[in-house]
């Protein structure tokens, strides 16, 4: 029976830590860091993720704005937000929830925040800073999930990773960030050749597919460390769900994340972590 790694708890304890830190900031910077985040919209996740990201703001003392734009809006209109919120001095962060509708290109609208503003880790010249290890600002999702391995002293180095999915957001990026760390990584997905025995070569496996129960406990090695990034609605009961099989996976695995209080709440404190070091950054402060 595997340990429960409970994400919420470790990021709430994180919260703690950045509250601390955000309370000297007024005395020292004379403001506070301010995030700026653009929903497009009414998408019932989206506005929910986008509540949850605001509540965390003011829980650690720092400004939030959330600006709500119509389903209808037009590109250049956003745009043109997103260039007045570059130019606003007082905002330190920027954060487009994705999706956005399908008449508005969502590269055009990450390439368009400042890339020293972007608290996604989603700019070209972040995600370039990224994979030649330079400094700039890292994706939420994968900080995340490097931090609940460290906080479980998961060694990583000489393991075999294998990283289920391949998106820009998540598994492209954790994929990097395992290979930094010394893991012997395998980016894997939905054309994958017998993927259940590609799993179940995996020390750690990371699951970010977006399929309700993928990852079955025969996909799974004895004493694997399962990470599930997914957040799927179980179609009989309407509930949150994970990419993983949890109730039989946990019965394999060494250590596992639960969906929900496992990989999401990382993924704001992450959020609140960079929007921290934009604001440091921007003010020529340190940490
Ligand atoms: N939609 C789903 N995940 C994310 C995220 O991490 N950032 C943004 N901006 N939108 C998302």
């Amino acid at each position: 029976m595997a340990i429960i790694i409970s994400g919420k708890e470790l990021s709430l304890q994180k919260k703690e830590q950045m509250k601390a830190l955000v309370a000297t900031f007024l005395a020292k910077y004379g403001r506070l860091p301010k995030l700026s985040v653009i929903l497009v919209g009414n998408n019932p996740a989206s506005v929910s993720y986008v509540t949850g990201k605001g509540k965390s703001c003011v829980e650690i003392g720092m400004i939030n704005e959330t600006i709500r734009l119509d389903e209808n809006i037009t590109q250049d209109e956003l745009l043109k937000k997103i260039d007045e919120l570059n130019k606003d001095d007082s905002v330190d962060g920027i954060l487009v929830q994705l999706p956005l509708p399908k008449h508005i290109d969502s590269n055009c609208v990450i390439n368009a925040i400042v890339p020293e503003k972007d608290v996604d880790g989603f700019h070209p010249q972040n995600v370039a800073s990224l994979y030649l290890k330079q400094k700039g600002t890292l994706p939420c999702t994968p900080k995340g999930i490097i931090q609940v391995l460290d906080s479980k002293n998961i060694t990583i180095e000489g393991k075999r990773a294998v990283v289920v999915g391949r998106s820009n957001i998540v598994g492209l990026p954790v994929a990097k960030l395992l290979l930094d760390r010394n893991a012997t990584v395998t980016v894997a997905h939905s054309k994958t050749s017998n993927l259940t025995e590609v799993c179940k070569e995996a020390d750690i496996l990371i699951a970010a597919v977006g399929k309700a129960r993928f990852i079955t406990a025969d996909m799974v090695k004895d004493g694997a460390v399962v990470i599930d990034v997914g957040v799927n609605r179980d179609e009989n009961t309407g509930k949150l769900c994970g990419d993983v099989d949890f109730d039989n996976v946990k019965e394999k695995a060494s250590y596992i994340t639960k969906v929900p209080g496992g990989i999401g709440p990382m993924t704001i404190s992450c959020l609140m972590e960079n929007t921290i070091e934009c604001f440091l950054a921007h003010v020529g402060g340190n940490k």
